[in-house]
């Protein structure tokens, strides 16, 4: 059982789960302080949205993203008056300055600790840097090859289900940013059994594209011939009054919270928002023990006739098991409209048909279905059709050597995901894929039938009010957006998108509420440690 220092009292955790969950488990939900000084706590889960950073080791890092290791030493916005993003850079300057001076003793992770080489570093070309300084910070993934015969990005089922394909005709590297294998949907899954020639490089966040067959990876040049794209979704987060508080969560992000290691047994959850994906949260709750007080879909009843009609046998046997548990606590036609509270979450002010009702809560998880995580695409060059990478029966996209596959290529769950993984990883190949495709056509199906089934009510885009935060990174109100016509310029004069997540949560937002266009992500893709847009110097 790893022991942990957290805002300088030792804890206690459980092996094997995130540091998040960690402190989730101390009751400790305020993670860090806004711009503005209100208390925040985690959202998304799974490493989008930045709202559980604190610092791991000295360095600011998503603690959902980080597993405890024995040791560590957590600051959170508890042990701080103001925890916010600025501070914690300052943090970090001053505390690696406080070390080089001898002042003040850092504890290294060990992922700091084989930091130690002395090989020089550049700046790379093409992410548009001009390099400032260079320093001397070795590799943090020594053994990135650097040629792949086929390199496939994203380890959930579409990744992984390509690897295994592509596997029977050549050698392959699997590279996901979370630190396991399996994705969401398989986040605390055991035993996912791989090939012997695929590679896999777990916790590699890619930086950026250095050039078409070139990505930057925690500080390496990573070349790549062939590239299968399987970057998955994100929550669609829609803003409404108190929905910044700690407590309220993504409906997904509490699903991800769950499986890595935070325990709700005894809590009073509402789940709330649209998609198949609450019944299985809640089903996932209450096999944790939790109190699942009421699950809101916000589509009507005949909205989503068709959908159930739609499902196979076995897909209604999986719904028959998840309606046992929603049987009396599932209400239709209803959604949430504000959560209430101080410091944290205390009820959840809903709407269901014509009555406004309250109901005491501990957590609110609430999503509106998932968006493509596109920004690799886009920066590769993928032609893009309605919001989606475009692609063929085989999932090769506009450019010749990168096919994708999953939800990148519309939303359609499981089943669709591993699916369109298998043809990709054969047809990436040069393998046939001929008895897929009929397959792989209804699974298309699926998809427009979803769509319809849970497309959003235009109720949910009144329910934030002029002060309602729109971007949780800069703290930027709905009020201040509002007289802009496009994402360009509320940027430029709110700050709108220019926090740590990039717009990955506040972009959807304004495209749903404003009819925005798509923020454009430029590199680095992700907040990225200065050192790691260090390349090693080239003999
Ligand atoms: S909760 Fe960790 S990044 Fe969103």
């Amino acid at each position: 059982m790893p022991k942990l220092r957290v805002n300088g009292h030792k804890i206690h955790s459980r092996a094997g789960i995130s540091v998040l969950a960690a402190l989730q488990n101390q009751g400790l939900w305020t993670v860090r302080t806004s711009v503005s000084g209100k208390p925040r706590g985690p959202l998304c889960g799974m490493g989008v949205c930045y709202e559980c950073r604190c610092l791991v080791d000295g360095r600011v890092q998503k603690s959902c993203q980080v597993t405890v290791q024995e040791g560590m030493e957590v600051e959170t916005a508890e042990g701080k008056d103001s925890l916010s993003s600025q501070t914690l850079l300052e943090e970090v300057a001053e505390g690696r300055e406080q070390k080089a001076e001898g002042k003040k003793e850092l504890t290294l992770s060990p992922h700091e600790k084989n930091r130690s080489s002395s090989q020089a570093k550049q700046f790379p070309q093409g992410l548009g840097l001009q390099p400032s300084a260079f320093c001397s910070i070795p590799s943090a993934f020594s053994l990135l090859p650097s040629t792949n015969s086929l390199l496939i990005i994203g380890a959930g089922p579409a990744g992984i289900a390509a690897a295994r394909a592509a596997s029977r005709a050549c050698q392959v590297t699997l590279l996901d940013d979370n630190p396991r294998i399996g994705g969401q949907i398989w986040r605390e899954k055991e035993g996912l059994k791989l090939p012997e020639n695929v590679q896999v490089l777990s916790g590699a966040p890619i930086t950026g594209v250095l050039d078409d067959k070139t990505l930057l990876v925690a500080g390496q040049k990573l070349h790549f011939e062939r590239l299968i794209l399987a970057t998955g979704a994100r929550e669609l987060l829609l803003p409404f009054p108190g929905w910044t508080l700690p407590g309220v969560v993504g409906a997904g992000g509490l699903q991800a919270m769950i499986k890595s290691g935070l325990d709700v047994a005894g809590k009073r959850i509402v789940i709330a928002g649209s998609g198949p994906l609450l019944l299985a949260v809640a089903a996932l709750a209450v096999q944790k023990g939790a109190q699942v007080v009421r699950i809101l879909e916000q589509a009507p009843p005949k909205q989503l006739a068709p959908f159930l009609k739609s499902l196979t046998a076995s897909k209604l046997l999986q719904a028959a098991g998840l309606g046992r548990i929603a049987a009396t606590r599932y209400t239709s036609n209803a959604y949430v409209k504000a959560a209430l509270g101080t410091e944290k979450l205390e009820k959840v002010q809903y709407q269901s048909g014509e009555r406004t009702l309250e109901l005491e809560c501990d957590l609110l998880a609430v999503g509106y279905g998932l968006v493509p995580n596109l920004e690799l695409a886009v920066q590769l060059g993928c032609r893009l059709d309605q919001g989606f990478v475009q692609v063929d029966d085989t999932g090769k996209t506009s450019v010749a050597h990168i096919h994708a596959a999953g939800e990148i290529t519309g939303i359609g769950g499981l089943d669709k995901a591993l699916l369109e993984g298998e043809v990709a990883g054969l047809a990436a190949t040069g393998q046939p894929i001929f008895s897929l495709v009929p397959r792989l056509q209804a699974s298309h199906r699926f998809v427009r039938t979803l769509k319809t089934a849970f497309a959003l009510r235009p109720e949910l885009q009144q329910l934030a009010d002029s002060d309602t935060i729109i971007c949780r990174c800069e703290d930027v109100r709905l009020a201040e957006v509002q007289g802009h016509t496009d994402w360009r310029s509320a940027k430029l004069h709110t700050r709108l998108g220019m926090g740590a997540c990039q717009g990955r949560t506040c972009g959807p937002i304004c495209q749903h509420l404003l009819g925005f266009d798509a923020p454009q992500i430029r590199p680095p893709l992700f907040a990225t440690p200065l050192e790691d847009l260090l390349l090693e110097e080239q003999p």
